[in-house]
């Protein structure tokens, strides 16, 4: 099994740097949101009225040409708003010293309930430890990881593994799967943004989960990484700061700049 891993380097930019480059970053969202909406938008209604009013005179390949269009406009939909949820996970959000991850991963299995039952998946989970984390955000990296060990399976029933182990100071969380696996040339790039590396008409998503999963782990100084191995199926494992013994500093708020 190959294994990549993503961890702080040397050259980590200094926190105001880094709040400059998360600051730009959440700007740029911003603006592309809202910039980019609106011309999207008219792409989007024309497109609807064309195909009402002359949906009769389109040959075909006419009629073919628009759906690409319409799929195209939806496909941009998409992307924009998970580069707003993206930009989003660039703040640390509000961590609290002591969350159950156990209640986090409760949550996020109901949030999914309707794609397990759809699949099948049989999930099984250890008792998870206390961590200190933005709840909120635990719970976006459980739901892409999940989502994605269900979304990318390979025809049999998903089994789904939650487990924890602890390492000094640290918890190490982990998701299997036995599903698709990752190929050795990819494992290396599936937490760039928009990497995808199995084919898009088949399995929903625009490759930004594993972007904004990695932001939200080194934020809270964590590590995140996988093992896989095609056709057998894929583990990803992130670290986490251990829960601070009760009766430390209780909640820690985020630099809001
Ligand atoms: N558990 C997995 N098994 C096999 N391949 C995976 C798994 N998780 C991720 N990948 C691969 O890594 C790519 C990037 O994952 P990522 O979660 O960032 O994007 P996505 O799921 O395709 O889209 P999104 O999360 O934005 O909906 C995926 O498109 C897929 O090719
Ligand atoms: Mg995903």
């Amino acid at each position: 099994m190959a294994g990549v891993e993503h961890r702080h380097r040397r050259s980590t930019p200094g926190p105001g740097r880094l709040r400059r480059s998360n600051a730009d970053l959440e700007q740029f969202a911003a603006v592309a949101s809202h910039d980019l909406r609106e011309p999207l938008r008219m792409v989007s209604s024309y497109l609807a009225l064309i195909e009402r009013r002359y949906r009769d005179k389109l040959d075909d390949q006419g009629l073919e040409y628009m759906r690409f269009a319409v799929d195209g406009a939806k496909r941009m939909h998409r992307l924009i708003d998970a580069i707003m949820s993206y930009s989003k996970s660039a703040r640390p959000g509000v961590v609290s010293s002591a969350v159950d991850a156990n209640a986090v991963l409760g949550e996020t299995l109901t949030v999914l309930a309707a794609q397990i039952a759809e699949s099948g998946a049989r999930i099984t989970r250890a008792v998870l430890p206390e961590v200190r984390v933005d709840p909120a955000q635990l719970g976006q990296v459980f739901q892409n990881l999940i989502g994605n060990a269900l979304k990318f399976s390979t025809g049999r029933i998903p089994e789904i593994a939650i487990g924890a182990v602890e390492r000094d100071d640290q918890c190490v969380f982990s998701v299997a799967d036995n599903g698709l696996g990752i190929d050795d040339a990819a494992q290396e790039h599936v937490f760039e943004m928009f990497r995808r590396h199995h084919p898009q008409e088949d399995i929903p998503g625009t490759g930004i989960g594993l972007a904004t999963c990695r932001k939200i782990i080194e934020n809270h100084d964590g590590r995140i990484w996988l093992e896989s191995s095609v056709g057998v199926g894929t583990t990803f494992f992130f670290s986490l700061p251990k829960a601070l013994p009760a009766g430390d500093a209780p909640v820690i708020q985020a630099d809001p700049t």
